[in-house]
């Protein structure tokens, strides 16, 4: 299950008027195509045939054609042609295709999930200034991996693991010259200042006014040359965005969830500023742009999936993490997206839902505590303890987002289809709250369809 919000699906400039494109996003089937006018169309990717897949399909005028026997389906969903049966044939009106509300915004592709609403009363889509108001050069590609969208989040939102992390591959080398090396030595110092910057320095959280938005900062370095550090700011906006800007570098990451098992990692590199008197051609900055996407693909995100691949529980959540204080964004992400999941649950449901473990909602922001730090398993009694805190300061952080209506859902938006395993076998021996959450999801989908 995931909270009611707009969720970037796909990068723009992929969605063409060329050739449709089928992916799965949000445990759902889905086609993307334009429209004659240029407009992002999104639709269920089955034939309702006899199940073809429309991402296979071909464009015809402002049509999609199935590639089994060629039924044309316009934006509106509508089949307009079934070529078997001639022109002038009476089409069944049930031969159609779910259309989903869909937006392009910030150069990326955006599909609401959420009650049904007409498209005006939909809330705007999520972006911090970070992104709205950066006229800088980028380029963005994507990728998918077997992980769930909490852990990359997670992994994403803090930069404590990096010395940990990313340090044994050669390309490693160019965040250690350049980002700690020191100019006196030509930069050859990097590696070894950077196994030395274990440390957090002035970590500070602040949220925005709409409780969405929520920017850390804060200095990694060595623990006794505090002066010698990195300045950070990390900024996350729901569902899944996370945005780290350096003086050396910015980046903005989306994690689209898949489904319950799978995140399509869409990720953006701005230009270096410094390189602008350089490189005075835009097209030659995009280039070192997309140099660094690439770097990404194949460099760091592959160790920080060596992680995540062997994390358990899979999912994120409330009380499966002993969070320390430097953590702290960690831990808002996790206890807000507990109540939106939870109010999401209350609209389709009718009726306030009782704070269980599974839904994520913890006391004192999952924090560590003194028996856990001797070791001590959880006991029973913690989790109480918990729980009950749970039960009575649950709305800390809990200006209600004003972005939901409080229809039940009606299926307007993906919510149907079949998660698929990866059938990697890493799932097994998952915690309760990972199998909760699991089974809410297909819940969710199977109300959505009826
Ligand atoms: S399955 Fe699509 S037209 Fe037959
Ligand atoms: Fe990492």
């Amino acid at each position: 299950m995931i909270p009611d919000l707009w969720y970037p699906v796909a990068i723009s400039g992929d969605v063409t008027d060329k050739k449709p494109k089928g992916i799965r996003r949000l445990g759902e089937e889905i086609v993307l195509w334009r429209d004659i006018d240029g407009k992002v169309v999104c639709q269920g990717a089955r034939c309702p045939h006899k199940g073809a897949w429309l991402g296979d399909g071909r464009m015809k005028g402002n049509a999609i054609e199935c590639p089994y026997h060629g039924f044309l389906f316009n934006p509106e969903g509508k089949c307009t042609l079934t070529p078997a049966m001639g022109r002038d044939a009476r089409i069944p009106g049930s031969l159609k295709v779910p259309v989903y509300p869909v937006r392009e915004k910030h150069g990326l592709i955006w599909v609401w999930w959420g009650d049904d609403r007409p498209e005006s009363e939909l809330p705007e889509i999520i972006a911090p200034r970070e992104i709205k108001e950066n006229d800088r050069v980028y380029d963005t590609i994507s990728w998918n991996k077997p992980v769930h969208y909490t852990r990359y989040i997670e992994s994403v939102q803090e930069f404590y693991h990096v010395t940990y992390v990313h340090r044994d591959h050669w390309l490693n080398w160019l965040d250690f010259m350049f980002l700690y090396g020191t100019k006196k030595k030509f930069g050859l110092d990097g590696k070894e200042n950077y196994l030395k910057a274990t440390m957090i320095h002035n970590h500070h959280v602040e949220t925005d006014d709409d409780g969405m938005t929520f920017r850390y900062s804060f200095d990694h370095g060595e623990e006794d040359n505090p002066e010698r550090s990195i300045h950070y700011v990390i900024t996350f906006s729901f569902p899944c965005m996370v945005h780290v800007e350096t003086e050396a570098f910015a980046t903005t990451s989306w994690f689209s969830p898949i489904d319950e098992e799978n995140t399509e990692h869409i990720f953006r590199v701005y230009e270096f500023p410094q390189l602008k008197p350089i490189l005075r051609h835009e097209k030659l900055r995009r280039a070192m742009s997309t140099l660094q996407c690439y770097l990404e693909k194949f460099v760091q995100d592959p160790q920080d999936f060596k992680i995540m691949a062997r994390q358990e529980p899979r999912i994120s959540g409330g009380g499966v993490n002993k969070f320390i204080p430097v953590d702290e964004m960690n831990a808002k992400f996790i206890k807000t997206r507990a109540r939106l999941l939870r109010e999401a649950r209350e609209r389709r449901e009718g009726t306030p839902a009782a704070a269980d473990v599974s839904d994520g909602m913890v006391g004192e922001l999952d924090m560590a505590t003194d028996e856990t730090r001797t070791g001590q398993p959880s006991t029973a009694a913690e989790t109480k303890g918990r729980t009950s805190a749970r039960a009575n300061g649950r709305t800390r952080n809990g200006a209600s987002s004003g972005r939901n209506g409080s229809s039940p859902r009606t299926g307007g938006a993906p919510g149907n289809g079949h998660v698929a395993g990866n059938g990697n076998g890493s799932n097994n021996g998952q915690a309760a709250p990972e199998s909760e959450e699991v089974r809410n999801w297909s819940e969710d989908r199977a109300a959505a369809r009826s």
